[in-house]
């Protein structure tokens, strides 16, 4: 199965039937308070909570564990079901933690954030952090469907809605010029946030991952912006500064733009137009500069890359996307200087 359905919270009583199976829901204290009222609604019957604490710290091996042992403990079968009702900590860790268990139950992936709707809950990457190691051990393995409820967002914090955002505008440069066109002409991000928009952007995503699953190869471009988004990411954890995946990952699109006119001839005034763009909706950190060192390192950890190359995905065109872009720590550190 490449790629799962996506379907809506009215429809999933027709696939779990809470009479013959047991149904286990795993929330965090966030989606445990606004969100599981509404699946109780929408799912009537005996639904069995599992509750972890918020945040990417849960992310780990003991929360596994202790997915583990309430499934046990409840005698959950082979036939039992795992919801997870939450962001993209929550589809991960359920995830793992439901395909390991007995070899294998099924999971539904009810994405609570946009930033989870349109990426994290999509494509069935599972598993936890290990160490100091983001996502390094975990499996691909996907829900048997993903359940979208876009009144979830209702309650969700600007910031947040400004966060899954940057994932759409990944999608629709990667798509082509009629979703990028209908981006960019977005200036209420929140009025965006149509049920068929959001369909729209993840079937960009659906698309790809139909193809190559286990991203043998064309899933990579599915990393635009991530290359410097991560790194970014790094750099805040380290200097203890906080920023949000999807604004990291907007200023990574920043710069890959500019890499992408400097090494694929992208246009560079169609390239300017979406900087503009980005940057009316995502303000720069202050620190970003001070800490263009500690970025710069951290590129070479990047998981895409081989030897000391660093490997980006880059725009020739839009929705043309190509991955595997030797790209220089220098070439990077001169664009990173034109932000
Ligand atoms: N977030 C990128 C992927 O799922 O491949």
């Amino acid at each position: 199965m490449p790629v799962s359905s996506i379907i809506h919270i009215r429809q999933l009583n027709k696939y779990i039937d809470t009479q013959e199976q047991k149904v286990f829901v795993l929330c965090d204290s966030n989606s445990y308070k606004h969100c599981f009222h509404i699946l109780q609604e929408h799912l009537p019957g005996s639904l069995i909570p599992i509750k972890v604490k918020t945040g990417e710290s849960q992310k780990n091996l003991v929360t596994c564990t202790y997915i583990w042992e309430q499934l046990i403990k409840n005698k959950a079968q082979k036939d039992a079901v795992l919801i997870n009702l939450g962001g993209g900590v929550i589809s991960d860790i359920g995830g793992f933690s439901a395909s390991t268990y007995k070899r294998g139950i099924s999971y539904y992936n009810i994405p609570t954030t946009l930033l989870a709707m349109v990426d994290a809950a999509i494509g069935g990457k599972t598993g936890f952090n290990f160490g100091h190691l983001k996502n390094i051990i975990g499996i691909i393995q996907n829900p048997e469907k993903v359940v979208l409820h876009p009144g979830f967002l209702e309650s969700l914090p600007e910031r947040h809605i400004i966060n899954g955002f940057a994932e759409m505008i990944k999608h629709a440069l990667i798509d082509g010029q009629q979703q990028t066109n209908k981006i960019l002409s977005v200036t209420n991000v929140r009025d965006y946030l149509t049920q068929t928009n959001i369909f729209e952007n993840i079937r960009v995503k659906q698309k790809i991952v139909h193809r190559d699953l286990h991203e043998k190869d064309l899933r990579k471009i599915l990393n635009l912006g991530h290359t410097i988004g991560h790194a970014i990411e790094y750099a805040a954890l380290k200097n203890k500064k906080k920023i949000l995946h999807g604004e990291a990952v907007a200023w990574g699109l920043i710069v890959m733009l500019r890499m992408s006119v400097a090494k694929l001839q992208f246009n560079q005034s169609k390239a300017e137009k979406i900087i503009d763009f980005i940057k009316k909706h995502y303000s720069k950190p202050a620190w970003l500069q001070l800490y263009r060192k500690d970025i710069l390192a951290a590129l070479i950890h990047d998981k895409k890359n081989t030897r000391l190359n660093i490997n980006m995905v880059l725009l020739k065109d839009i929705g043309d996307a190509r991955y595997n872009v030797v790209c220089t720590n220098d070439e990077i550190g001169k664009i990173w200087r034109s932000i």
